[in-house]
């Protein structure tokens, strides 16, 4: 764990001393601070210009029931796997979300349609990354923490090639119903390759895509036009309930402007033109209606409401000046917060989304038009995010780094090298995150390593203020919220 060690910090402690000191000075009776008596104290100083506060931008109205259904039956990924193939070889849905038609029985990460060539085709939706299960049920809009991008998929794309064009040959509907759905996968499969299961390159495929295509027309090149840089810096999945309280989109908040036109990028997979993208992204008013009328969901065990209060108190002290307020009066600031403050991993700032022949080709395309323009605008800085049902998005962090909330808040029992533990995964509701057992080297594709360029834990120290039984309120808070 790097130390951090700024100015910030520092302040805190001699504030912290001068007010203990001050009480000691006050009831000389009892002069050993008593570790189980809870005191929220002053508000932590924090210096705000390390706090940027993001503006809201305009946003269209939608219909929510729209959005799910077309999400959940839609083609905004409109080429794919002929469905004959899929179902020869993914047979087993864990989820179908009682869909009918051609979806029924489908995994419910596929969503299965009519191309424009009148086949039926399978291709992946949002589902893949922004669905997840947790105490045996399917949440939707929970960021899927078990997706597998640690192998080259480009062997299962040949596989399907050959499938495809011994069933079908090359000069068929069939076969262009699928091609550039392939084309696609050739490109970005050998290049986001992660280090972890969970951990997601989906920024990272967004840029590489990017890269084949024409800003203005969206039509596809075979040559690449951007150097995209050939590191994978991986993120968690964010959960969707949040998103109605964000005036930004993204972990560095680089996602401004129209939310649907942000959100419809991953159509750029397949897109074939700016009629598509237009009718897609008339739909995706809907779908943001939709994904702004997610709940998170209530924490499923008893909860300490004495303690709760407690921790309530030591959170508006400690926690609220970045992360706003909860129950009846709720607030939610928007801030971004330096990195020098918040000292978390900081290669996601400079990768992905924060490369700038990268934003610089989406705000000078398509996307960036108005009416219902969307724009990328980069900061060295991370999102204080909403925490609404953080008791259930664990791993924390923007890269995912710490198991559960309790190492968050302390810093120093911070796992370097960790697995999840049991099959299915063991969810711990008391840590809030997920078991874990640690590892001296990184044993194989499920172990996350803190060392790897990407994946550090440093960073977010501001809960090492807090002693044990305050820490402990803290998160019987967290619980309620
Ligand atoms: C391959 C995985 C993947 C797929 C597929 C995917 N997403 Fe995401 N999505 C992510 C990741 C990862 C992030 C966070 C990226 C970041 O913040 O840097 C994200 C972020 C978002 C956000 C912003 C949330 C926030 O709080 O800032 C929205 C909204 C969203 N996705 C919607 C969608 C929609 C709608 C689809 C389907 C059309 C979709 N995503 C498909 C992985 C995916
Ligand atoms: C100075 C602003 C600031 C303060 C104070 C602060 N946080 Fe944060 N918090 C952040 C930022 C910024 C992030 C995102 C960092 C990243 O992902 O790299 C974050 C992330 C988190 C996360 C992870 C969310 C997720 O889904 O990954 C949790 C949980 C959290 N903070 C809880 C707290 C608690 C509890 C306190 C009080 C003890 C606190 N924070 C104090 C700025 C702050």
């Amino acid at each position: 764990m790097k130390k951090p060690n700024n100015i910030f910090l520092l302040l805190i402690g001699i504030l912290a001393l001068t007010f203990s000191n001050c009480r000691e000075v006050e009831d000389p009776i009892d002069p050993t601070p008593d570790p189980t008596i809870i005191e929220p104290g002053p508000p932590v100083i924090i210096p705000t210009e390390a706090l940027t506060a993001i503006e809201a931008s305009s946003q269209r109205t939608g219909d929510p029931s729209e959005g799910e259904h077309y999400l959940l039956n839609g083609d905004f990924v409109d080429s794919g796997i002929p469905l004959d193939i899929f179902l020869s070889t993914f047979t087993n849905p864990e989820y179908d979300l009682d869909r009918t038609g051609l979806n029924e029985g489908i995994d419910h990460r596929f969503n299965a349609f009519y191309s424009e060539y009148a086949v039926k085709v399978v291709s992946p939706n949002c589902f893949q990354c922004h669905s997840s299960e947790l105490n045996g049920e399917l949440i939707i809009g929970l960021g899927s923490t078990d997706a597998d991008f640690t192998f080259d998929q480009s062997t299962a794309n040949n596989i399907t090639d050959i499938l495809v064009t011994s069933a079908y040959g090359t000069n068929t509907p069939e076969y262009k119903s699928y091609e550039a759905f392939s084309k696609a996968l050739k490109v970005t499969a050998p290049n986001i390759v992660t280090e972890t299961v969970g951990s997601n390159p989906a920024d990272k495929i967004a840029a590489l895509l990017a890269a084949h295509r024409d800003p203005v027309s969206l039509e596809w090149s075979d040559e690449p036009m951007l150097n995209v840089p050939t590191e994978v810096i991986p993120t968690d999945v964010p959960p969707w309930w949040n998103l109605k309280k964000k005036n930004s989109m993204f972990y560095t908040s680089v996602g401004r402007g129209d939310f649907a036109r942000i959100s419809m990028a991953s159509s750029v997979l397949t897109l074939k033109d700016t009629i598509k993208a237009r009718e897609i992204d008339n739909k995706f008013a809907d779908v943001i209606a939709y994904i702004n009328s997610l709940e998170p969901p209530p924490y499923p065990n008893p909860i300490d409401m004495n303690l709760a209060k407690e921790g309530e108190d030591l959170f508006i002290t400690h926690c609220s000046g970045c992360h706003g307020t909860y129950g009846e009066n709720e607030s939610y600031p928007n801030l971004m917060v330096d990195l020098d403050l918040v000292q978390t991993d900081s290669l996601l700032i400079y990768a992905n989304f924060g490369f700038s022949e990268f934003t610089d080709w989406y705000n000078n395309s398509w996307f960036g038009q108005e009416p219902n323009a969307a724009r990328l605008e980069r900061y060295r800085a991370y999102i204080a995010p909403p925490l609404d049902g953080v008791w259930a998005t664990a791993p924390y962090l923007h890269n995912g780094s710490v198991p559960d909330i309790r190492s968050l808040l302390d810093s120093e029992s911070r796992p370097a090298i960790w697995k999840k533990i049991g099959i299915p995964r063991i969810y711990n509701y008391e840590n809030l995150g997920w078991s874990y057992e640690t590892e001296s080297v990184k044993f194989n594709r499920h172990s996350y390593d803190t060392n790897l360029p990407g994946y550090s834990n440093s960073g977010h120290t501001f809960g090492d203020q807090l002693n044990e039984s305050e820490r402990n309120a803290v998160i019987e808070y967290l619980k309620t919220i």
